[in-house]
């Protein structure tokens, strides 16, 4: 057999796995520390109940032999879709029905969408520090990777290099570490640029229910020209609590073409009709329920509660006069390490004398060095005994 050689070129472990195994490993050694998680971005409070019954009420459909279901439309059922397409109306943008497609997270179709794209021949932008997949698939696929450096410096915001042709864009906004978030201008100039060039934006958008700012978009589509150079992914793993679940969409505009016509929109469709067999019913009434008016409600209270855990992790930063960014339109807080310590150093101090995982800035790219993400998805009581830890400590 001949293997894919481009995964030697991945770190030995993905970078939750790697926290992941250094946490087990020092709660293995130290069983009676109790060890308190803001690392990865997982949920804690519960799913809205109108939400959970949604789903409830069509696992139970699948009972009776009147109301069973056996596969379903591989690109997701129509009410699902058009549930979603409500959702953007909300936000002034007009998507299709046949934009749009179902899936189970972020995470798998950014990543299955890579199969659109000729290995090896694609110039990939990706923002330094952004969340690792994107790295990572480029890797795997060969591409030439070209990082944007977003530092303190330039807000943590990329902006369009003038001297290179990209064929591909990474963007997640609000960031994932940073917080940073495009306003309409911003991402108007990645518009242009990706127009100008041919490319491709890939927009993560998984964090927008958390925008606060009325000057940020809350989806690509709002700015102009995108549905020629744009596909956008959203979830609901943080904002209706479906880490668990599983539930996402894409939207892969008509419009969407490469250089000689060809759909990438029809592509998607061909790929996903062929890869995947659909995500599972119940997921897709749940996303329905968490779109709606009662839904985002409650998925806006869980929001604003996060949001309260938020201000415990900024108010111990500032006690110890500690640069940090996020908190506001993203659910994490970026911080640069003190004592000029680099950003595992910092990890393994921070769990060896205070018990609190988070997550090493360097992760997310070079520019993350010296730097660190703390996620305010835990509950409050363990972020305000994780925090209390955190003020007294001497470091
Ligand atoms: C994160 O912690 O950055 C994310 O939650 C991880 C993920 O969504 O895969």
């Amino acid at each position: 057999m001949k293997i894919n050689k481009n995964y030697l070129k991945l770190e030995e472990n993905y970078l939750f796995t790697e926290i992941a195994l250094r946490t087990k490993k020092f709660i293995d050694e130290n069983p009676d520390k109790p060890v308190i998680k803001l690392g990865i971005g997982d949920v804690t409070l519960p799913l809205s109940p109108f939400v959970a019954d949604a789903m409830i009420a069509a696992f139970q459909e699948l009972k009776h032999k009147e109301s069973f279901r056996g596969y379903g439309p591989e690109l997701g059922y129509g009410f699902a879709k058009n549930a979603v397409k409500e959702y953007y109306k909300g936000y002034g943008v007009d998507i299709e029905m046949e934009e749009i497609t179902i899936g189970d997270g972020i995470g798998s179709d950014i990543a299955n969408i890579t199969d659109l794209f000729a290995k090896g021949e694609n110039t990939v932008l990706v923002p330094d520090p952004v969340y690792p997949l994107y790295k990572a698939t480029s890797l795997m696929d060969g591409q030439k990777i070209v990082y944007l450096p977003c530092t303190a410096e330039n807000k943590f915001v990329p902006i369009p290099p003038k001297d290179i042709k990209a064929d591909m864009i990474y963007l997640c906004s609000p960031n994932n570490p940073t917080g940073a978030t495009f306003t309409y201008d911003q991402l108007k100039a990645w518009v242009d640029y990706a127009n100008s060039c041919g490319a491709v934006i890939l927009y993560d958008n998984a964090y927008e229910r958390f925008i606060e700012d009325s000057d940020k978009p809350h989806s690509i589509f709002e700015i102009e020209g995108a549905k020629t150079c744009a596909m956008e992914f959203g979830s609901l793993s943080k904002t209706a609590g479906f880490t668990c679940v599983r539930s996402g969409y894409s939207i892969v505009p008509l419009s969407l073409k490469d250089e000689s016509g060809l759909s990438l929109n029809k592509m998607w469709q061909q790929r996903q009709t062929t890869k995947y067999n659909g995500a599972p019913y119940p997921q897709q009434r749940g996303i329905v329920a968490a779109l709606s008016e009662q839904g985002m409600k409650d998925a806006d209270k869980n929001i604003s509660e996060y949001k309260r855990n938020g201000q415990l992790i900024m108010q111990a930063l500032d006690e110890k006069s500690i640069f940090y960014t996020g908190g506001v339109n993203s659910p994490y807080i970026w911080f640069q390490c003190p004592s000029g310590l680099t950003s595992w150093e910092f990890f393994d101090r921070m769990l060896n004398e205070i018990y609190v995982v988070g997550t090493p800035g360097v992760g997310f790219g070079e520019c993350g060095e010296g730097y660190f993400r703390l996620s305010m998805f835990n509950t409050y009581e363990l972020t305000a005994e994780a925090m209390q830890r955190f003020r007294a400590w001497k470091i």
